[in-house]
């Protein structure tokens, strides 16, 4: 594994190394990757999608994840949400196995909250009936489901728009509403697949204002999955590279900009020349 700038990586087999992530007062560690590997066993054969992923990620700690068209982003997700397990190697999140073998541990996965590229909001319940649908499933009464979705409107800036429907808002809504929904449980991990693929650039740069504000907010620790390299270090206290099929860490990026960030942080000559070594990365894995 490359280490660009200061290393700050822990590999997962020294559990003595110091993980010195580029922003001060972060927690200790909060979700930690060994050893993952994930072997597809398609139809046309065996696909590796994933080869010895090793990260620790700090409590309140954003991590942009970086890579190739099927290096293996999702997966990585899928296995840390708890919707696929990995062929091998450990996942934990304070402490608690994510997997035991292939089975889920569905209470170490109550810290989990997720965001994916569509919104899938239910059509026929309202903005806050949507936001508010996990906590239904977990049995909170009708008043507190109310008063909480109320809360993640005003947080994720949909403040009015709790009894609009789904086909009212526009598409940076509908995305908002599902960050709102995802954070309904008051998860500490929070993890984004590409959840602002779908907008155009102008609704997109505006959501990572917001986006930057409600990790601010919340403490959450976040894995974002995007295609685009500014918006990763724009966002990310460390961007992780994805080497192609199988995914393995190729680099670890600190991005120490001061925060919050703005447009002016995009102008800065470290932003760019953080963007500029990334993309040179990018290509030399194509
Ligand atoms: N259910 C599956 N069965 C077999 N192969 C799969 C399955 N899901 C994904 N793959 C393969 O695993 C590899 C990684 O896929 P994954 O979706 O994780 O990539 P990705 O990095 O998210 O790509 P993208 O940037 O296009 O979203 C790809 O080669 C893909 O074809
Ligand atoms: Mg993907």
């Amino acid at each position: 594994m490359k280490m660009t700038q200061k290393a700050t990586v822990q590999d997962g087999t020294d559990d003595t190394a110091v993980v010195d992530p580029s922003r001060s007062g972060l927690g200790p560690v909060e979700l930690e990757l060994a050893g993952v590997n994930k072997v597809y066993q398609a139809r046309r054969g065996r696909v590796e999608a994933l080869s010895d992923v090793n990260l620790s990620i700090r409590r309140g700690e954003f991590i942009s994840l970086v890579g190739r068209s099927g290096c293996g982003k999702t997966t990585l997700l899928r296995i840390l949400s708890g919707l696929l397990p990995p062929s091998s190697g450990s996942v934990t999140a304070n402490g608690q196995s994510i997997w035991r073998g292939s089975a889920r541990n569905d209470e170490a996965l109550q810290q989990v909250g997720l965001v994916f590229q569509e919104a899938n909001l239910f059509p026929w319940f309202n903005i806050s009936d949507n936001i508010s649908l996990p906590l239904k499933l977990r049995g909170v009464d009708r008043k507190a489901r109310a008063a909480r979705a109320e809360e993640l409107c005003e947080l994720v800036g949909l403040r009015g728009f709790e009894g609009a429907y789904p086909r009212e808002l526009s598409g940076g809504m509908r995305q908002r509403a599902a960050i709102a929904r995802a954070l309904s449980s008051r998860p500490s991990i929070l993890l984004m697949d590409e959840p602002f693929g779908a907008l155009d650039a102008l609704t997109r740069d505006k959501m990572n204002l917001e986006l930057q504000s409600i990790h601010a907010a919340t403490g959450a620790t976040v894995v974002f999955v995007t295609h685009s390299i500014s918006e990763a270090v724009f966002l990310a206290d460390r961007v992780v590279l994805l080497t192609p099929r199988p995914g393995r860490i190729r680099s670890v990026t600190p991005v120490s900009l001061a925060r919050p960030r703005s447009a002016d942080t995009e102008a800065s000559v470290e932003f760019q020349q953080i963007v500029r070594g990334l993309r040179v990365e990018l290509d030399e894995e194509s």
